[in-house]
This record gives C-alpha cells, structure tokens and sequence, in this order.
C-alpha cells in the first residue's frame, strides 16, 4: 500500500474497501464503548492553509481517539507563509511527529511535501483532490444501499476537487457516475482522461442535471465556489443556474435516491433547504463518518 495518501488512484479498490470496512467495525466498536489506544504515543502534525470544520475536528477526534495527539498549524502561522522550502518543512516535520495531514491550494505542495518527507502524508483536500472525504462518502453509500454494484451516482453541479475524486473512486470501484457539469466546469480533463482508460464507459459528462439524475441511487452535489474562488462567486451564481439540486430534480432520480453533500452546504445555492434537510439527504452521516474513516487512516498509515 501506498504510504501517503495524496489520491484514490494511487490504491487499488480492495485498498479502498479495506479503509472502509475497518472505519466501520471501528465505528461498530467505538458505539460499543471499546476504548482504542493503537496511536498511543504517535503524533501528528495537521498543516492547515484554508478553512475547516469538519476535517480538523475529526482527525483531531480521530487521533485523541485512538491515543494519539495532535499538533495544528495554521500555515500562515508558520515560516512556510515566509518562503521556507518545502522540502525543508517536510524535513524537519519528520523529525517531530508521525505524520502530516495537510489541507491546502496546489497538489504539487502535497506532492513536494510527501517527496522528503520520511513520515506518511495525508491530502485533507487540496484545489484537485479530497480523497479522505470520498471514502467516508462511500462508506455513507454502502450503509445505505449494502453494495456499490449497479448504482448509478449522479454529481450535479462544479467539476471541482470533491468531482474529480468521484471520477476516479468510480474508476476504481466499478460504479456509474454521470456528472452534470455547465460548460467549461467540468472535471480535470486528464483525471477523467486517466479514468476512462478503465471505466470502460461506465464515467459521463452531461451539461443536463435532469439527464444525470434520470433513475440515479445517489446524487451528489457541492458548493459552486469553491475555498480559493471566492472572488468567482458572483459570476458562478449565474453559470450554475439550473444545477440545483431541489426537489424537482430529486423527482427525476430512484425513489429511494440518496442525497449527498459533503459539507459546508450553501441553502438556496447548490442545494435547497428541502432537499438538504429531508429524509433522502444523507449529509450528516456522511459529515459523521469522517470520523471513523479518519481513524481508518490514521491506523493504517501512522500506527
Ligand atoms: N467536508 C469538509 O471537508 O468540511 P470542512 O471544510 O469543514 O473540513
Ligand atoms: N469543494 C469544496 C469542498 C469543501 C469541503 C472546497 O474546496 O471548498
């Protein structure tokens, strides 16, 4: 296995099940009050460059969880805001702790990053991926539908970080995915080049939100600006028009479709407040599973 964890397509889908399948006897576990201590003595160091919630408190949770601690640095805290190599940082982080969680702009910085260091590096969302946030999305999907096999999943809305991350655990794990995309926001053109070379047909790009939602089990959506575009947001407003997911659309998919929405949600913008606060929408369990797939990953990858 891998030893950071930058991208989906660097593990093969029976790495990807095996995250899952011990985030959920982990969760299983943690419901039964089993107290966990494998990080006992491990430290990891989170380096922050944009906002979080959700990501920082649960690998915060995660690591204290299982015995281990954490360090959070906000990057313009620290002499990487200055100029210092990252090669450097990567350096002298190995020395301290255990690992890196690392959210910020460019993959190359996680890249460059997991090059020198000697420690595993972990990508809690960079501009292109967010990989930790689609295993627990998938992990939301299997205790909802039991399997992946012969699910059609719908994105609606950005090709952004969270889409291009789809196209490739949909490459890797053999589901549908139609993703309905306004022109020229469409996932990275070389990750869905790279996906089709074994999707054999099974990942599209539509411009029809009502198209990709046609009889699909799960849709996706996420915010239209993403962290880094927030000087886009007025412009994007318009060329999203027509891709929230409401309750019209969601009237398109399988009756027993699920929603998700990886979390923070705009009301009113990608999604509606029906739709986000109904009983199809699954957001708060996925929000929920971060926890336990972060445990997933610290184990696998620190212990
Ligand atoms: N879903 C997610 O990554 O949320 P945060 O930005 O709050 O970490
Ligand atoms: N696409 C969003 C995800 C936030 C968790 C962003 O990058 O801001």
């Amino acid at each position: 296995m891998a030893k950071h964890l930058l991208r989906l397509s660097d593990f093969s889908g029976e790495e990807l099940f095996a995250y899952i399948d011990r985030a959920i006897a982990l969760k299983r576990e943690a419901a039964a009050g089993m107290r966990h201590t494998q990080l006992a003595g491990k430290t990891v160091a989170l380096i922050f460059e944009k906002a979080s919630t959700r990501t920082r408190v649960s690998f915060e949770a995660a690591m204290y969880g299982m015995g281990g601690q954490v360090i959070f640095l906000s990057a313009k805290e620290t002499q990487l805001a200055r100029s210092e190599p990252l090669k450097d940082t990567a350096l002298v982080m190995s020395r301290y702790v255990d690992g890196l969680v690392v959210r910020t702009f460019g993959q190359d910085v996680v890249a460059e990053l997991a090059r020198y260091a000697s420690i595993p590096v972990i990508n809690a969302l960079t501009d292109l991926f967010h990989p930790c946030q689609v295993l627990s999305d998938i992990m939301t999907v299997l205790e909802k539908k039991g399997t992946l096999a012969n699910l059609k999943v719908a994105w609606v809305g950005d090709g952004n970080n969270m889409a291009n991350s789809w196209v490739q655990a949909a490459a890797i794990l053999g589901f549908e995915l139609v993703l309905a995309c306004p022109e020229g926001y469409d996932p990275e053109k070389t990750i869905l080049q790279e996906a089709e070379t074994v999707a054999e047909g099974r990942i599209s790009v539509v411009r029809d939100p009502v198209a990709a939602v046609r009889g699909a089990d799960v849709i996706n959506t996420d915010v239209w600006a993403s962290m880094g575009q927030e000087g886009e947001q007025e412009e994007r407003l318009k060329i999203f028009q027509g891709f929230q997911v409401d309750t019209e659309l969601l009237g398109y998919a399988a009756p027993d479709c699920i929603v998700l929405h990886c979390l923070p949600a705009h009301r009113g913008e990608e999604i509606s407040t029906e739709v986000l606060e109904g009983p199809q929408c699954v957001a708060f369990d996925q929000a929920e599973n971060k926890l336990h797939i972060h445990k997933a990953i610290l184990e696998k990858h620190i212990a």
